[in-house]
């Protein structure tokens, strides 16, 4: 299975699941990192571990579909048959979803439906939550809203730093992601 990570930032998840890869754990062939921002650290990461990648902004571009038009000819040139969404600041559109439907899989920290948006670990410490947690889900036309494949609750104590809580969700990302994957791609493959 083909799979292209989208990521706008850090990409710890990126890397999370190209190691999983090497290890054996997915099934899977991390085969380009579609990135929107030429500053973004993931860059460096894939360069460091290998994987092609390409940078595209949408500001580039004169419309949304042009910018998709052009990321899907990319994906069909490798010939991609999953997108992973790890850390990607975009809301996907018409082109991309209508091109791989029920293959667009995004991580979003937080129990969605609650806390969808931006800043989904920030939203549910400073509403005083008492837990919150990772979902794994596919992407359609909303905003974090698509269909679960799965998902994981951590606590919040209080007294808790929000620093610590970023730092339990992020490590269970780096867990949960990868397992998902698989799965998913073994449905996929049934
Ligand atoms: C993660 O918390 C993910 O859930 C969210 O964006 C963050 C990306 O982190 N969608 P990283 O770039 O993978 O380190």
């Amino acid at each position: 299975m083909k799979i292209a990570v989208f990521a706008s930032g850090n990409g710890s998840n990126f890397e999370a699941i190209v190691e999983a890869v090497r290890d054996g754990k997915v099934e899977a062939e991390i085969a380009l990192l579609v990135c929107d921002r030429p500053e973004a650290y993931v860059l460096k990461r894939a360069e460091r571990l290998g994987i092609s990648s390409i940078t595209l902004q949408p500001k580039a571009f004169e419309s949304k579909i042009a910018y998709e038009t052009e990321v899907l000819d990319h994906l069909q040139a490798e010939s991609i048959e999953l997108i992973v969404l790890a850390g990607c600041m975009r809301i996907v559109g018409a082109t991309l979803l209508k091109a791989y439907p029920k293959r667009i899989v995004n991580i979003h920290p937080s129990l969605l439906p609650l806390y969808p948006g931006r800043q989904g670990i920030e939203d549910a410490f400073n509403d005083g939550a008492t837990e919150t947690g990772v979902t794994v889900h596919l992407v359609d036309e909303g905003i974090d809203t698509g269909p679960v494949l799965a998902q994981r609750k951590v606590a919040i104590h209080q007294g808790d730093a929000i620093e610590l809580l970023e730092g339990k969700i992020h490590a269970l990302e780096h867990e949960l992601f990868p397992e998902v994957i698989q799965t998913y791609i073994k449905k996929l493959k049934s």
